[in-house]
C-alpha cells in the first residue's frame, strides 16, 4: 500500500501504521484521516494481519493533533462536519475493529493525537511521551470522542482537570491514572508492543474479536453489555477456534488457530 502521510507494512501477522508527516509533528490532516481510514479498513480485510501497531515517525512525536491550519478558517457547520465525519470514519471504526489495535505513544500525543491513541485498543508509551487535550486553549473542545473516552480511561474528576487546564501530562503520570498501560524507553517501545503483540498472536482471533465486541458494548448508549457478553460467549462455542483451543487444551497440547 503506498500513502502520503503514512507508512503501512506487515510482518509476522502484525501490521504497522506510521503517520509519517514528522515536520508537522505527525499533526493529522485531511488527507492523513483518508489514508488511515483506508489503511486500517484494508488491514482489518486481511486475513493474514492479527494485530495492528500505529505510531507516530520520529522521536519527537506520535501526533500532535489535528491540523491546525487545516481548521482555522472553519464555520460552525464546517467544524461540526469535521468531528462527525472524523469519528465516523476513523475513531470510532478504529474502537469497533476486530482485530486488536495497540497505540505506541511515542511522543506527543495531544488532541486529536491523544483521541487517536484513545481509541485504540490499548496504549504504551516512550517515557518521552507528553499527552493532554490543548483544545479550550485554542477556543475549541475535542471533537474526535476525547471528551467522551478520556473519562473512560482516566475518571471524570482527572479528564476535566486535564481538559479545563489544557495541560500535558507524562508517561508516567499517564501510566498512573491508567491512560497508558505501560512506559518504557525509546528504544524498547517497539520491541514491547512486539512482545505483547506476540502473547496476543497465541490466542483465538474470532474470541479476541468476540472480547472486543464485548467490552465495547458496555460503552455503547442503550446496549446491555452483559447481554451482549451473553450472545458473545454463546456464539464462541459454534467456533472452529473454541474446538481446537479445548481440544489442545484437553490433549495437553498447545492449540493452533486458523
Ligand atoms: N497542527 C498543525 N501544525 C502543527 C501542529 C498541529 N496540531 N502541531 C505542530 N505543528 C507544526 C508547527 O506549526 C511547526 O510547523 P513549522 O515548522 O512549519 O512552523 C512544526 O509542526 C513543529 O512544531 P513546533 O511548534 O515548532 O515544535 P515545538 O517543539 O516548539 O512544540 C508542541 C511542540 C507539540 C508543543 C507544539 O507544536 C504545539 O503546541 N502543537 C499544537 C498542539 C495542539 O494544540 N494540538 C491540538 C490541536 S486541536
Amino acid at each position: 500500500m503506498n500513502f502520503n502521510t503514512i507508512l503501512v507494512s506487515i510482518k509476522d501477522r502484525r501490521a504497522y501504521i506510521t503517520i509519517n508527516r514528522p515536520k508537522k509533528l505527525n499533526a493529522l490532516n485531511k488527507e492523513t484521516i483518508s489514508e488511515l481510514s483506508f489503511a486500517f479498513e484494508k488491514l482489518e480485510e486481511d486475513q493474514n494481519v492479527r494485530v495492528i501497531i500505529l505510531t507516530g515517525s520520529g522521536q519527537k512525536s506520535f501526533v500532535a493533533g489535528a491540523d491546525i491550519s487545516e481548521f482555522v478558517h472553519f464555520s460552525e457547520e464546517e467544524g461540526g462536519r469535521l468531528a462527525k465525519i472524523g469519528q465516523e470514519k476513523l475513531f470510532d471504526y478504529i474502537e469497533n475493529l476486530s482485530t486488536p489495535v495497540i497505540a505506541a505513544v511515542n511522543g506527543f500525543a495531544l488532541g486529536g493525537g491523544l483521541e487517536l491513541a484513545m481509541c485504540c485498543h490499548f496504549r504504551i508509551a516512550s517515557d518521552t511521551a507528553k499527552m493532554g487535550l490543548p483544545e479550550v486553549s485554542l477556543g475549541v473542545i475535542p471533537g474526535y470522542g476525547g471528551t467522551q473516552r478520556l473519562p473512560q480511561l482516566v475518571g471524570k474528576g482527572k479528564a476535566m482537570e486535564m481538559i479545563m487546564t489544557a495541560s500535558m501530562i507524562s508517561a508516567h503520570e499517564a501510566k498512573a491514572c491508567g491512560l497508558v498501560n505501560e512506559v518504557t524507553t525509546q528504544e524498547e517501545l517497539l520491541p514491547t508492543v512486539e512482545k505483547i503483540a506476540s502473547k496476543i498472536l497465541r490466542n483465538s482471533p474470532t474470541a479476541i474479536s468476540a472480547a472486543i465486541r464485548a467490552v465495547n458494548a458496555g460503552f455503547e448508549d442503550g446496549v446491555n453489555g452483559y447481554n451482549t457478553e451473553i450472545d458473545e460467549f454463546g456464539s464462541c462455542f459454534g467456533t472452529k477456534d473454541f474446538t481446537e483451543g479445548t481440544s489442545a487444551f484437553l490433549e495437553k497440547r498447545k492449540p493452533t488457530f486458523s
